[in-house]
């Protein structure tokens, strides 16, 4: 385990009704705000009405992004950042799901750049040391941004999909109302749930390092979390209690805690992210197709007691199976999830895609190591034939 230091200054209105704090948190950094939002569901559910609301109310001056896509575009950033910097925008305010905030984060960021197009950070062609203040309001639980440091932005042009990291990109403020996910579609409930796995399987826990055993249970009392919730909150989209639940494991996936001091190898979303690049799909979809997978081809005698404790303490496996048996039986359960429970389709193909780009994503996906470090090491074959495994 390395040395870490815990930081993580965002401030967390949870709960019903916490709205009413927004004016007053926004004014902290001044009086323009740029309210950033996508396709409408906002407007839909009431909650850009409120939001608008509240910030009148404290005498704020509005601008707007609309329109931020799934799987969110650089162009777009570009746009937004444009707005800042005509404008002497203050805060921006991202009202949404994990697109809106990651264009929230790279707008911030890119308003501080000489240049105009954000893809010049992204790519670390330049650097920037500072960036506007952010503040969110979650509408969607999946990604963590609205406590973490990371964007994920897609260039369709080059088909990228890239994160960028930022010294001051975490929320100042993010509001966290469980009734503003209500309306969230079950397969966005689907895909979230997935989503919020995954960071925990991503940030050290399939690992055959033993580096913290208090980190490792607390994981698996996230992903049992999930394992409860998300099928309550596909059944009954309004049970407050399991949106809930959810909510806070997003947040607590991905906000450092469970991980800082860990190695982080990222492993499911160097794929996935390849995935969204090519095809433009769904984030947690691709993951759910890839995770079984990945596990299956890399189980054997060394990965398997890591994979079996999984299967125990989240499923339920029993511990008096051999290694591989409960390893295989602990995939038959996260399988049975992610394509019966929580009705995901379990393939590439039902997404379209085929396997013209295999290769080039597989190559892409090792990046400049040429291969995948973590729980074993993957090479640009290996990678390639998980990705075959998908189809
Ligand atoms: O655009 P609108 O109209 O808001 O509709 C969205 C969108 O169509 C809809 N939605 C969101 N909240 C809703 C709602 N519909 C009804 N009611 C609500 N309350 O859901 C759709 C998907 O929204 P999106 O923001 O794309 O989903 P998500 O939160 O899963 O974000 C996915 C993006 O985040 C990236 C992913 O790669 C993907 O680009 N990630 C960001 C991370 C980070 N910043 O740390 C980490 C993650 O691993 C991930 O890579
Ligand atoms: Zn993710």
């Amino acid at each position: 385990m390395e040395n870490f230091v815990f930081y993580n200054p965002t401030k967390v209105y949870f709960g019903r009704e916490q709205l009413c704090h927004l004016g007053e948190e926004a004014l902290k950094f001044g009086k323009k705000v740029l309210l950033v939002y996508g396709g409408g569901s906002i407007k839909k559910t009431g909650l850009y009405d409120r939001v608008i609301a509240e910030l009148k109310k404290a005498d704020l001056q509005i601008f707007e992004l609309a329109g931020v896509e799934p799987n969110p575009r650089h162009t777009t950033v570009n746009k937004g950042a444009k707005i800042c910097k005509e404008n002497g925008i203050d805060v921006v305010l991202a009202v949404g799901g994990g697109s809106v905030i990651d264009s929230a984060k790279t707008i911030a960021i890119t308003a501080k750049y000489d240049g105009d197009d954000c893809w010049d950070l992204i790519s670390r062609k330049a650097v920037v040391d500072e960036n506007l203040p952010i503040m969110s309001v979650l509408t969607l639980s999946a990604t963590g941004s609205e406590m973490d440091v990371g964007a994920v932005i897609s260039n369709t042009e080059l088909n990228k999909k890239w994160t960028i990291f930022g010294p001051d990109l975490r929320c100042k403020v993010s509001f966290l109302d469980p009734t503003a996910t209500y309306s969230v579609s079950a397969y966005q409930t689907a895909c979230g749930a997935v989503d919020i796995m995954s960071h925990i399987f991503d940030n050290a826990y399939f690992s055959n390092k033993d580096e913290m055993d208090m980190l490792l249970r607390i994981q698996e009392e996230v992903l049992k979390t999930v394992v409860k919730f998300a099928p309550v909150a596909l059944e009954k989209p309004d049970d407050y209690d399991a949106r809930a639940n959810l909510m806070w494991a997003s947040s607590w996936a991905l906000n450092g805690f469970l991980y800082d001091g860990l190695s982080q190898d990222a492993i499911c979303h160097r794929f996935e992210h390849e995935l969204s690049a090519f095809y433009d799909i769904t984030h947690g979809h691709g993951l759910a197709i890839i995770i079984p997978r990945w596990l299956r081809y890399i189980l054997n005698e060394q990965t398997a007691p890591r994979i079996k404790r999984f299967g125990v303490n989240v499923f339920g496996v029993d511990e008096k199976l051999s290694l591989i048996e409960g390893a295989e039986k602990a995939l038959d359960c996260l399988e049975e999830f992610f394509f019966d429970t929580l009705g995901l389709k379990s393939k590439l193909s039902d997404l379209g895609i085929d396997e013209s780009n295999l290769a080039t994503m597989a190559k892409n996906a090792c990046g400049r190591l040429g291969q995948i470090n973590g729980f074993t090491v993957l090479s640009i074959e290996d990678t390639e034939k998980i990705y075959r495994m998908c189809l």
